[in-house]
């Protein structure tokens, strides 16, 4: 941390009486929930934060409850020193860096389900993962307090899921949903982006092809899901280093299934490119 940089607090009563104090001095906080790793993707969601609050609170908290049996728990990246300075340079106020224990304190028995949105999609192929997430950001809403919280749409199922989750439970914060961050190749940015080997990285840009191929069909007329779907997943598995974890075409409210391209759209991929899966989405409306 440098001596103009954020202020650290890992413990959350700490976390609590700072950001009551910023309400006590009528600061509007914005508030953006990371696991780390950040990168630009990250950094646009807190520079927006930073446009429309007083103060901007950065949490970084690779979050055990949300990760599967045999997922990159361990292996996901932790670069506590350049995330300090990447917080630094954009005038992030707060850093909340809690450790596993004080999140998740012994005897811990109270978890979050939101239903019927985490049905499908990656609900479906990773178990228990919103559960993880809605209880991780209730708690860490809780704890900060915020106004606004400002959420990527590259993860649209959970937006949707934390934005439901706030309506359900009255929790007083406004969502803000913010611009899925591309690289200037079009690869949706991510902290697993890190994992992928020179190869790969080319390989995955397949993954945003396939989104613009759907986008050109739908302008050309085509609203058969099933034949959007089987021509997105032709050409993702045109490219050998891919498997494809699910190519899905629903409602971009609901996430129920459609057959016809109907409203608001969203067009969503899961696809493992060599052991690293990725996701990105893209939503038009018809
Ligand atoms: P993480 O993957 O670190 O992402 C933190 C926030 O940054 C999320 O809202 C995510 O959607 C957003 N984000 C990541 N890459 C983005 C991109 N390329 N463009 C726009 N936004 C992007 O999502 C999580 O952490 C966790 O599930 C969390 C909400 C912190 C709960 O543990």
């Amino acid at each position: 941390m440098t001596d103009s940089g954020p202020r650290l607090v890992s413990s959350p009563a700490e976390m609590q009486a700072e950001t009551a104090a910023m309400r006590l001095q009528a600061r509007t906080i914005g508030f953006v929930p990371t696991m780390g790793a950040l990168h630009d993707g990250h950094m646009s969601l807190v520079r927006r934060a930073r446009t429309e609050n007083d103060a901007v609170v950065v949490s970084i908290f690779v979050n055990p409850t949300q990760f599967g049996p045999g997922e990159d728990f361990d292996a996901y990246p932790r670069d506590r020193a350049a995330d300090l300075e990447k917080c630094a340079s954009e005038g992030v106020d707060l850093v909340f860096a809690p450790g596993g224990g004080d999140m998740y304190p012994e005897g811990h028995c109270t978890t979050v389900d939101v239903l019927r949105l985490t049905d499908n999609l990656c609900g479906l192929s990773r178990p228990g993962h919103f559960r993880g997430v809605a209880t991780v950001v209730l708690k860490l809403l809780n704890i900060v307090q915020p106004h606004r919280a400002y959420f990527g749409e590259k993860d649209y199922q959970q937006f949707l899921v934390v934005k439901r989750m706030v309506r359900d439970l009255f929790i007083p914060v406004e969502i803000v949903p913010c611009e899925l961050f591309r690289d200037r190749d079009g690869l949706a940015m991510s902290s697993r982006n890190n994992y992928l080997s020179a190869e790969e990285r080319v390989d995955a840009l397949v993954l945003k092809e396939a989104l613009d191929h759907f986008r050109r069909r739908v302008e050309e007329g085509e609203l058969s899901a099933v034949t959007l779907m089987g021509e997105m997943a032709e050409l993702i598995e045109s490219v050998p280093s891919t498997q494809i974890d699910y190519v899905a075409i629903v409602d971009a409210d609901t996430l129920e299934d459609l057959s016809t391209i109907k409203g608001r759209v969203l067009a969503a991929l899961a696809v493992m490119v060599g052991d690293t899966r990725l996701i990105d989405n893209t939503v038009v409306e018809v």
